[in-house]
């Protein structure tokens, strides 16, 4: 009899318990929605945004609103890993955007070789290849032509294929340069990844530090058709640092973005890129991108880090 009693009294005040939980559960939940700083309209918009586990998390973590909206229009942002963004952002001095970025890319300026992904934004124009991202071997881009119309260092028409519109900015560059009376002469072109592969081992075998100025296969921005080198008389019609301090060289510098490219990889930036001042060599990103690019002195990295969502590999 005693058991049966101790028994409904268990049961009883179960029920009890049970009943005061559900009656608390939405007070208690608005009430730290309110301590973390959101208002109806902001828990109706984060109810539509995430799941219930998602929404225990923002709770469960005391993610202030203060923290967590600046991220909510980043495309590439992953709510459980914004601790390590809010690190990033606070060592770095940077914005949630870059932060966002240099936690999915970590290693786009460092480690070189050692952390390879697959190439970004592939078929644009800003697509991303470096030391540490990788076109694939059977990469082609779309939209090679031959660049007939300019004038080529050597008679080889394997050497000279470039994107239009890559070709067209390029005509609209050496035209302006002969205003100036300065003959440009487009060097390298369009690589396959065979012909990279080739050039690289040439170098490994008979160079010191082939690292610095010749990409590995799959490495090479040449492979993208967005990229070429330049020359001159004035250079010996080499590819040398001396470009840099003929009339022609100055002109690139100058006036390159104008119609597009950038010199990508600078003076100052080696510890970034990797690879030695290479005053000849120009990569197309577009007018708008090349202007940013040449006021503000960065390099191609820096430029997605700092000003564009980048999409994961
Ligand atoms: N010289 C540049 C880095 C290349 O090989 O693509
Ligand atoms: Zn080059």
């Amino acid at each position: 009899m005693k058991l049966i009693k101790s028994i409904i009294i268990i049961i009883f005040a179960s029920i009890i318990f049970l009943i005061m939980t559900c009656i608390n559960t939405y007070p208690e939940r608005a009430n730290s929605f309110e301590i973390l700083g959101y208002n109806n309209e902001d828990i109706n918009l984060l109810k539509n945004k995430f799941t219930d586990a998602e929404i225990r998390f923002i709770i469960n973590n005391r993610i202030m609103k203060r923290k967590l909206f600046p991220y909510l229009e980043l495309s590439y942002f992953s709510l459980t890993e914004i601790h390590a963004y809010e690190s990033i952002r606070v060592k770095q001095n940077v914005s949630h955007l870059t932060a966002v970025n240099l936690k999915n890319h970590p290693h786009i300026m460092d480690n070189f070789y050692l952390k390879i992904n697959n190439a970004l934004n592939l078929q644009q124009n800003l697509i991303l290849v470096n030391k540490n991202y990788r076109l694939s071997a059977d990469y082609i881009p779309d939209n090679l032509v031959y660049t007939k119309d300019i004038p080529l260092l050597i008679d080889d028409k394997n050497r000279y294929y470039l994107q239009i519109d890559v070709y067209n900015a390029l005509k609209a560059l050496f035209t302006e340069a002969l205003k100036h009376n300065l003959t440009l002469i487009l060097s390298n072109g369009y690589r396959s990844y065979e012909k990279q592969a080739k050039i690289y081992e040439f170098y490994k075998i008979n160079a010191l530090n082939a690292d610095a100025f010749s990409a590995r296969a799959g490495h090479s921005e040449h492979q993208t058709g967005l990229a070429l080198d330049l020359t001159s008389e004035s250079a010996s019609y080499l590819l040398t640092k001396e470009f840099e301090n003929t009339k022609e060289g100055i002109f690139i510098k100058d006036h390159a973005h104008y119609f597009g490219f950038i010199v990508r990889y600078p003076k100052d930036k080696s510890h970034l890129t990797g690879y030695d001042y290479e005053p000849w060599h120009l990569r197309y990103v577009g007018i708008e991108v090349a202007k940013i690019i040449f006021e503000k002195k960065l390099t191609l990295e820096e430029y997605l880090l700092y000003y564009t969502e980048m999409p994961l590999t």
